[in-house]
Parts: structure tokens; C-alpha cells; sequence
């Protein structure tokens, strides 16, 4: 599969789950909880097959560099909003709050990728790479998200 594809197939079920989430409120914790955990384990296996593979490649590229690093930040950010989210309780009145502020800025993130980002990796990489690419990302995905199972 092509690695833009992919990726893009992730965000899209990440925003589905987002626009989910913002719909909870805190009479249904349970739901918050399982959609939270769902996000987590979405974004968590993502950010580790763009930075171990597609970011990794595309950065040695002297045109993609600067975007890369300021995904990487962006990546780190989310990961901040969603330790803080992971450890508030559903009822509290921050979690809503809280969820908006990863939502924000998850899409926020997947504009630059999508708007900025992608159009330079299909510039740069021709379809073989962005197909082995896309193939590579896909194995770590299935192990990683297996690992997360076990
Ligand atoms: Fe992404
Ligand atoms: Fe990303």
C-alpha cells in the first residue's frame, strides 16, 4: 500500500473517533474511557511508524527537513495533552476541556501532514518508494498494534 494511503487512512479514523469523543459527556465514562484508549493506541502506533520510517526517510531530504522536526514536535506535544488526558478521570470537569485541546491540536497536526507534508514526500519519493514505504509501515503497524494487544 502506498505510505500516504496509509497514513492518511489512520488520520481518518483518528478524526472519526475524535468528533466521537467531543460528543461524550461525563455520564458516560465508560465511553470516554474506551474511546480515549482507542485514540491512544491509534496515535501511539502512528507516531512510531512515521517517525521510525516515513519521517526518518523523508528528512534526508534537504526540502522536507524543517517540516519534519516541527512533526515531530507536534507528536510530541500530542503525546503531553495525552498523558495528562490518560491520567484525568472522565467525570472531572477538565476532561472535556482536556479532549478539546488534543482534538485541536491532532488536527491541527494532520493539516500540516496533509497539506504540507505529503504533497513534498510525493515530490521527493517516487511511487516504488512510497509503496515500499507504505509496505514497511504496515508490518510495524500489525506487530506494534499486536504487541499493544498482548
Ligand atoms: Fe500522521
Ligand atoms: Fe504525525
Amino acid at each position: 500500500m502506498n505510505a500516504i494511503t496509509l497514513l492518511t487512512d489512520d488520520h481518518d479514523k483518528v478524526k472519526k473517533l475524535l468528533a466521537d469523543g467531543e460528543k461524550t459527556d461525563a455520564s458516560s465514562p465508560d465511553k470516554r474511557r474506551s474511546i480515549f484508549e482507542e485514540i491512544k493506541r491509534e496515535m501511539t502506533v502512528h507516531e512510531q511508524i512515521e517517525e521510525q520510517i516515513f519521517y526518518k526517510e523523508l528528512r534526508e531530504h534537504p526540502k522536507a527537513k524543517d517540516l519534519v522536526l516541527e512533526g515531530i514536535e507536534e507528536h510530541n506535544v500530542v503525546d503531553t495533552i495525552m498523558g495528562e488526558l490518560e491520567l484525568t478521570e472522565p467525570t472531572d470537569e477538565y476532561w472535556g476541556a482536556k479532549f478539546k485541546v488534543m482534538r485541536e491540536n491532532i488536527e491541527h497536526h494532520i493539516k500540516d501532514e496533509e497539506g504540507e507534508m505529503f504533497p513534498t514526500a510525493r515530490k521527493v519519493f517516487d511511487s516504488d518508494e512510497l509503496n515500499e514505504l507504505g509496505k514497511r509501515m504496515g508490518e510495524m503497524k500489525q506487530e506494534a498494534m499486536a504487541s499493544l494487544q498482548a
